[in-house]
C-alpha cells in the first residue's frame, strides 16, 4: 500500500478529514517521516501495524483510540475505549477555570473520565490541587494516567464513586469550586451520532432522559461541598442553557453562561446567591 492507497481508502469512511487522518496514522504507524512520504505517494509504507490501523479505522472506530493518544489544550492525553475523547469545546471550561480560581485553591472534577479538565487545569496553575471522581475503575485508571504522564499527580486525590448517589464519600471536604463536564445527551440524540461517537463509553453521554440527570443532582446536593464564594462551572449542551438556568434559579445560584468559538452556548458559571 502507498500513501495514495491510503488516502482513497480513508476517504470513504472519513469524507472531510481523510488527509489529516492519513498524516496522522502514517506518522504514527511508520518509521519514515511524513515529509519524505508527501513526496514519495508511489513508495511502499505498508506494514502490519499501518494495516492493522486502517482496518480498525474502516470499522469506524475514532481514530483516537487508534492512536492512543490525542492532544487537549496543551497537554497530551492517553486515551482507549473506556474513556471520552477529549474535546475542543470543553477547552473554554478549562481556560475559565484556569482564570477564576483563586491562588491556593482546590476543586473537585466530578466524571471526570480522560481527566482532561482537572490535569489540564492543574498542568497550567501549579498552585491548584483537586479531586478527580469517577465511577468506572478503568476510566479512572486512564485519568491518574494522565495526571502522572503531566506532572501533576502529587497535586491530585483520584476517588472512585457515583456521583449520581455517593457524594457522602465527600464526607468533610470542601473545594473552591466544582468543574464537570457530566453526561448530558439524551438517548434519542445518542441514536442519531456519528458510528464513532457510538463506540465511546455510553455512560459517558447519557444524561439521563432529558439529558439533565447530572446537573441537576450536581446543583441540588453538591453545593454544600463549596465554600463560601465558591462557583460550579459546568460544559453544557448548545441547547441546554435556559435548562441550567432554571435548575440554577431554583436552587439559589446566579448562572451565567459562556459560548464556544463556534459561537455556540458551552459552559455554564454558578455562583451561590
Ligand atoms: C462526558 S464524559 C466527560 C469526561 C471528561 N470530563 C471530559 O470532559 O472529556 C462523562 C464521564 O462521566 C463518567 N460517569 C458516568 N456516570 C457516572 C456516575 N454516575 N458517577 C461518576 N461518573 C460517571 C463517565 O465514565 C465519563 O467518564
Amino acid at each position: 500500500m502507498n500513501y495514495n492507497e491510503l488516502i482513497k481508502r480513508l476517504k470513504t469512511v472519513s469524507p472531510e478529514e481523510y488527509e489529516y487522518e492519513a498524516r496522522l496514522l502514517t506518522e504514527s504507524f511508520t518509521d519514515k517521516k511524513i515529509s519524505y512520504i508527501l513526496s514519495h505517494r508511489d513508495e511502499d509504507i505498508c506494514s502490519a501495524e499501518l494495516e492493522s490501523a486502517l482496518l480498525r479505522r474502516e470499522s469506524r472506530e475514532p481514530l483516537q483510540y487508534i492512536l492512543g493518544k490525542w492532544e487537549f489544550y496543551r497537554q497530551e492525553y492517553f486515551v482507549d475505549e473506556n474513556c471520552l475523547i477529549p474535546r475542543s469545546d470543553t477547552e473554554i471550561l478549562v481556560e475559565r477555570a484556569i482564570e477564576l480560581l483563586p491562588m491556593g485553591a482546590s476543586f473537585i472534577d466530578l466524571c471526570t473520565g480522560s481527566g482532561c479538565i482537572a490535569v489540564s487545569t492543574l498542568a497550567e496553575r501549579k498552585d491548584l490541587c483537586a479531586v478527580m471522581v469517577d465511577k468506572f475503575p478503568k476510566t479512572l485508571d486512564i485519568a491518574i494516567k494522565n495526571a502522572a504522564h503531566n506532572g501533576v499527580l502529587d497535586r491530585t486525590v483520584p476517588m472512585l464513586f457515583d456521583v449520581l448517589s455517593e457524594e457522602d464519600r465527600l464526607c468533610g471536604r470542601v473545594f473552591d469550586a466544582i468543574l464537570s463536564n457530566p453526561p448530558y445527551i439524551r438517548p434519542e440524540v445518542i441514536e442519531g451520532l456519528s458510528e464513532e461517537v457510538k463506540r465511546e463509553p455510553y455512560a459517558a453521554l447519557y444524561g439521563g432522559e432529558d439529558g439533565l440527570l447530572f446537573y441537576d443532582k450536581i446543583v441540588k446536593d453538591y453545593s454544600k461541598f463549596l465554600k463560601d464564594g465558591g462557583f460550579i462551572l459546568f460544559e453544557i449542551g448548545y441547547d441546554q442553557a435556559e435548562d441550567i438556568k432554571r435548575i440554577s434559579e431554583g436552587n439559589g445560584f446566579c448562572c451565567e453562561i459562556f459560548k464556544d468559538y463556534g459561537g455556540c452556548d458551552r459552559v455554564a458559571y454558578l455562583k451561590k446567591k
